[in-house]
């Protein structure tokens, strides 16, 4: 069972624990010819990286990441790229309470009832220190569709949106928490303080929109575009809901009203509206691919839950260590990565189909 590996073609493997030597990814099915070093992946680890506000968590990683093969005079090979990052800053000393009670909302308890023995410290292979190897992975992916942009940003935090019509593609990456509203962002600061203040943490709804894909890439039914999309994202810790253009809305739609018109453009059709979030059919329309991800709030709090131990004694957790308070925002590198992963395999296998 490869349960840690994800794509077709363009398929990558994820290894490693928080609190191991080490994390990583294998990248197979990558096209040789295309220029690679590591400059070209860490910029997307360094967007990804804790410690960088005091909205994430104070874990200190510098998240280098090394190419340990499939490169050669600086192009890949087409043979496996194998991506490693060191970690450097566990306190496993941090997670005593976590090896002998259950944090409910984590997967404690979870792995415990599957596999019956868990490395605990830092929530072992559940911690989401394992999304640095995805971002790693997605930056590879990224070379292989050059034509495709891929931006992501935090639409929500704790219930509280942002504003379409005030939305500013620059203030994204001017401020910590990936926020295109920068009257929302203000507010955020203090919402997120007080969460974290308060020992308590917030869920976040992230959006994510891919522009230049081909009309064409994707396949029908069992392996619906929308459904690659969904399967990447819902992959990724804390995440609890995916929509693709309208999503749920939709269905308060009338036909007419969630109709993406279509006029004759001067390079093929002109859509009127973007309901579909740039799929139909399961295939891309050349509209901009669009999805919205929800991420839950960071289970790992300090104030007290009731929970159970490892014997099933009734127990109250209170989770020490360093947490993101808001894990949402840390996710928008992932839901980037995974984004690029997803549509570089759809670019391969579309090549593999058709020749095209
Ligand atoms: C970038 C990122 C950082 C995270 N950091 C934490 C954290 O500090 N503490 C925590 O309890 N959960 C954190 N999570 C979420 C857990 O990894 C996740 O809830 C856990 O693995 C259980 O999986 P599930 O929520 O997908 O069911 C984070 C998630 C992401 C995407």
């Amino acid at each position: 069972m490869s349960i840690n590996s994800f794509g077709h073609l363009f398929r990558f493997t994820t290894w490693g624990e928080s609190h191991g030597p080490a994390i990583g990814a294998v990248v197979d099915g990558c096209p040789p010819g295309i220029a690679l070093g590591e400059a070209d992946i860490q910029p997307w680890l360094d967007k990804r990286r804790p410690g960088t506000s005091r909205f994430t968590t104070q874990r200190r990683e510098p998240d280098q990441v090394r190419i340990l093969s499939g490169v050669f005079e600086g192009r890949t090979t087409g043979t496996p790229i194998s991506l490693m990052i060191e970690n450097v800053d566990q306190r496993s000393k941090d997670y005593s309470e976590v090896a002998l009670a259950y944090r409910p909302g984590h997967a404690d308890y979870s792995y415990d009832a599957k596999y019956g023995f868990r490395d605990y410290r830092g929530g072992g292979r559940s911690s989401a220190r394992e999304t640095a190897s995805r971002v790693a992975a997605g930056a590879v992916a990224r070379l292989v569709v050059p034509q495709v942009r891929i931006r992501s940003w935090v639409e929500a935090i704790g219930g509280d949106a942002i504003d379409y019509a005030a939305f500013d593609d620059a203030a994204i990456d001017a401020n910590p928490f990936f926020c295109p509203d920068p009257a929302a962002a203000a507010r955020w600061e203090a919402l997120v303080d007080g969460a974290r203040k308060a020992g308590s943490s917030l869920g976040a709804v992230v959006a994510c929109e891919a522009t230049g894909v081909p009309a064409g890439w994707g396949a029908p039914l069992y392996a619906k575009l929308d459904a690659e999309l969904a399967h990447a994202c819902m992959g990724i810790n804390a995440v609890k809901g995916v929509e693709i253009g309208d999503g749920f809305a939709a269905a308060a739609l009338t036909g007419e009203g969630n109709a993406d018109a279509m006029r004759p453009g001067t390079d093929g059709p002109e859509f009127l509206a973007n309901h579909a979030g740039g799929i139909t059919g399961g295939i891309a329309t050349g509209q901009p691919i669009r999805l919205r991800v929800a991420f839950k709030p960071t289970s790992s709090i300090l104030i007290p839950v009731e929970t159970i131990d490892r014997t099933g004694q009734a127990a109250d957790i209170a989770t020490k260590g360093r947490h993101d308070p808001c894990v949402g925002i840390r996710g928008v590198p992932v839901v980037e990565a995974m984004m690029a992963l997803v549509l570089a395999d759809q670019a391969l296998l579309h090549r593999g189909q058709t020749g095209r």
